[in-house]
């Protein structure tokens, strides 16, 4: 199958490691440019270079944080200069561990603007360019947790749900401009940052770790690649994806418990 998507300009947030880079690889193999960011300036630059390199495509690298107004308008400018975005995939986001009753105003505030804030000003600001290209696509990357908590990080959970609920209001919006919404929920997915835990908590034994994480939770038994989450992403955000506008996928090997 054609994407359809040579040529398009792809923007991912929080793409130097993780699903970000997985979902930016799989663009560039399409024949998408792509727009490389995170905050590690380093990092941008190598997985840059790397992506344009090994796909002969257009990665533009911009080191910004975007939790802040400013880092996202550096996005939206540079999105800009590189002919204009046709794809966003808000994607940068973290996990977080604590109580209610412990978790000072500032935490939840700093998640706040990290994974919806970020997605609002994005959004916004790269819509116009999208609607004079003709239309594109925007996913939100939020997770199961939005629809099923896991209970040691409610913070996460609570701005993850936000983000849903934002997309979908988000859609009906913007499919008025031609412009399609969705949102991606995954489950368990196999990161740098999962095996880093796993080897902080277990030391040699990390990866039965991993493996009692998975039996735990997903009925599959196993963590999904980030290849696995980027491929089913790519399709929605391509024109073959076109009749599917405000809805959330579960890609979680069987996570989540309910219809
Ligand atoms: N892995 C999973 O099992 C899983 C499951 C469900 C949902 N998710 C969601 O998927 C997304 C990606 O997760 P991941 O596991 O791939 O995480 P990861 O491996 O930690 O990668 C996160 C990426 O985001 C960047 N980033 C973090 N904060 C940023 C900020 N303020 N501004 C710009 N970039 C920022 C990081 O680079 P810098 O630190 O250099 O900025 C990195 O490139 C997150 O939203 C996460 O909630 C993950």
């Amino acid at each position: 199958m054609d994407l359809e998507l040579k040529g398009k300009l792809a923007v991912i947030t929080g793409s130097s490691k993780g699903i970000g880079l997985g979902m930016a690889r799989a663009f560039a193999r399409e024949g998408a440019n792509v727009l490389i960011n995170a905050r590690n300036a380093p990092a941008v630059e190598a997985v840059s270079k790397q992506i344009a390199n090994e796909f002969g495509v257009l990665a533009v690298p911009v080191v910004a944080d975007v939790s802040t107004a400013a880092g996202c308008q550096s996005i939206i400018d540079a999105a800009a200069r590189s002919g204009g975005a046709d794809i966003f995939v808000s994607n940068a986001g973290t996990g977080s561990n604590e109580t209610v009753a412990e978790a000072p105003d500032e935490k939840w505030m700093d998640f706040w603007t990290l994974h919806v804030m970020a997605a609002v000003r994005l959004s916004r600001g790269l819509a116009d360019q999208m609607e004079a290209k003709g239309g594109g696509a925007m996913l939100m990357n939020a997770s199961i947790c939005a629809v099923q908590p896991l209970w040691y990080e409610p913070i996460y959970n609570t701005t993850k749900a936000a983000l849903l609920m934002f997309a979908k209001c988000l859609s009906s919006e913007m499919i008025k401009r031609n412009i399609h919404v969705n949102t991606v929920n995954p489950g368990l997915i196999r990161t740098p940052d999962w095996e880093n835990t796993a080897r902080e908590l277990r030391g040699d034994e990390w990866e039965q770790y991993l493996q009692e994480v998975a039996d735990e939770h997903a009925d599959i038994k196993r963590f999904g690649s980030v290849e696995e989450l980027a491929d089913f992403c790519v399709f929605l955000c391509s024109p073959r994806a076109s009749y599917s506008v405000g809805s959330t996928y579960h890609v979680d090997g069987g996570m989540l418990k309910t219809v």
